[in-house]
């Protein structure tokens, strides 16, 4: 027997599976990948082939130890070294390289062949690519690198786990290796994961300046201000936004007259501010403006100025409109990360940006493939959406009026790899997003999942994914991932390796703060009362 042999094949045997009994003290970890040797035919000879395969299961059983064993007697062994474990482990084909790739075998394995653990340069050779993303090494194997194959994420890449299993973080890294490969990105960021990406971690990341953060609330130093041109929505979508329903006409008719008596004033191309609305809407209703066919109803169209002005002015309130739009070359930029980080605003803003955002790459990135003039961009878009369940809900979650985004990332998932515009979608609920978009992404990188129907929702969306690697999901540990699809060879479990940047989307830390309250209140302990005798609580 060879030196690395570990057990031999037993039972029955198919294609797909096999079983070994494990010699003592030779017992593998789940996941462990094995050698073993399977006779196929090839141009039409029979030859034997080195096959790998992946230990998915492992039972151990001692037959003097069953469950009516009385403890005295399993004492009484245990004392004496009497030891009769038996140990059998269910492995699952993965291929052998054939001419063209991995293939798999047609036969099935023989009882009695000998099973090895598969030695790193075999394994190697189905886990690393030519130019690969390196995100990590083989979950039971440190010494052998996990690589993703850029080529492959050209259909899309769905990273799914449980919150706090790691999706931002593996992210992170997948953008690391991105930008070392000069690829241009845009995060759709709601919680703010990776504003921190321009910190370096460790030594030897030279992209940090890469990163351009923008944000819709509060921009600080280094950062740019996300805002929409108000003018580039027209009268229609404003409307829309500020929920003034095609049913309410007369609403929509002062809107429009408003919008169009901007434009009569200052120009056709005159870029508005929702300031501008608001003033003009305010003008109606103070008889400063007549607006045609106003003259009989003049009470109510006041009362209709009234309603739309509120309703605009909920809309200034999001804090996004402005007057000019940012330039393209800002926005997408070879070898760069844009960060849209959308946190502290209502998700209808969130949305908005979003859709207008995909829409204009989207539209940058055919126009280019097509050869048209106007806004075009030269390279592929990488495009990361966090929290993609809400921007692209599945239908039966989806309320009334689902979300803008929704049809931008449908179309994107469905033509995006004509025109090299490609998705990245994040989510903790695979079971809520969209199953035509989740199905459209061919890669999958699955993390810790306990929730069943979650679990069934990414094996129905996923061909790769075997079901006996579902089961394996909630036994992940956090950086630990199964990752099916074209961006690999073959389905690998994998741990994700450190992060070089830092991880953001912090959450505020508990117990620091709590201490911090604590003190600040010792130090007001002996000022008076500060509410006085008439106690009230005014909110
Ligand atoms: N591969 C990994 N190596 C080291 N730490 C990790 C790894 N993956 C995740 N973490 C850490 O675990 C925590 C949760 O990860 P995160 O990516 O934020 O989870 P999720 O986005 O799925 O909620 C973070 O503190 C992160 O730094
Ligand atoms: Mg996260």
């Amino acid at each position: 027997m060879s030196k690395n042999t570990i057990g031999r094949v037993i039972g029955e045997t198919n294609t797909r599976n096999f079983q070994f009994t494990v010699e003592e003290g030779e017992e593998p970890a789940v996941f462990e990948y094995v050698k073993i040797s399977i006779q196929d035919q090839v141009d039409g000879e029979k030859k034997s082939q080195d096959v790998l395969a992946q230990v998915i299961d492992i039972q151990r059983r001692n037959p003097a130890m069953e469950n009516g064993t009385p403890i005295e007697a399993v004492e009484t062994m245990t004392e004496q070294g009497i030891d009769n474990t038996n140990t059998v482990a269910r492995a699952q084909v993965i291929g052998y390289m054939g001419a063209t790739g991995v293939t798999k075998p047609r036969y099935a394995s023989k009882p009695g062949t000998e099973v090895e653990i598969a030695p790193d340069q075999f394994l190697e050779n189905f886990t690393t690519v030519q130019d690969g993303l390196n995100i990590g090494t083989m979950l039971t194997r440190e010494s052998v690198n996990a690589e993703l194959d850029v080529e492959g994420l050209n259909r899309h890449l769905a990273i799914l786990a449980a919150t706090g299993a790691g999706k931002s973080h593996t992210t992170g890294v997948l953008i690391e290796e991105l930008l070392e490969k000069g690829a241009s990105m845009l995060a759709i960021d709601p919680h703010g994961d990776y504003v921190n990406m321009s910190q370096e971690k460790n030594e030897g990341f030279e992209h940090t300046d890469k990163i351009r953060v923008f944000k819709a609330r509060n921009p600080g130093g280094d950062e740019y201000q996300i805002k929409v041109k108000t003018s580039k929505l027209g009268w229609r979508k404003l409307s829309e936004l500020a929920g003034i329903r095609e049913d309410f006409t007369n609403q929509r008719k002062i809107m429009r007259n408003a919008v169009n008596h901007i434009k009569e004033e200052k120009g056709e191309n005159y870029s508005y501010s929702l300031e501008d609305v608001i003033d003009t809407l305010e003008k109606i209703q103070d008889d400063l403006i007549l607006l045609d066919g106003d003259e009989e109803n003049k009470t109510e169209t006041v009362e209709h100025a009234e309603k739309v002005q509120f309703k605009i002015e909920r809309l200034e309130s999001y804090g996004i409109f402005g007057t000019t739009e940012v330039n393209f070359d800002s926005l997408l930029s070879p070898q760069q990360l844009t960060v849209l980080d959308l946190s502290g605003i209502p998700f209808k803003a969130q949305d908005l940006i979003a859709e207008l955002v995909l829409e204009r790459i989207y539209q940058a990135r055919v126009r280019h493939s097509l050869g048209e003039s106007g806004e075009t961009y030269d390279y592929p878009v990488f495009t990361i959406v966090e929290e993609a369940h809400r921007l692209c809900p599945s239908s039966s979650s989806r309320s009334e009026s689902g979300p803008r985004t929704k049809e931008k990332l449908s179309e994107i998932a469905s033509e995006g790899r004509k025109f090299g515009t490609f998705l990245t979608l994040i989510t903790q609920r695979p079971s809520k997003i969209d199953e035509d978009v989740l199905s459209q992404c061919n890669s999958m990188i699955v993390q810790r999942i306990v929730n069943e129907m979650d679990q069934s929702s990414i094996k129905a969306a996923s061909e790769s994914m075997a079901g006996g690697m579902i089961n394996e999901l909630p036994g992940l540990n956090v950086g630990d991932a199964i990752i099916t699809g074209p961006a690999v060879k073959v389905p690998s479990t994998v741990h994700v390796r450190e992060r070089k940047t830092e991880h953001g989307g912090d959450d505020i830390d508990i117990s620091r703060k709590l201490s911090q309250a604590r003190e600040d209140s010792l130090e007001n302990e002996n000022t008076t009362d500060k509410l006085g005798d008439e106690d009230t609580l005014d909110l």
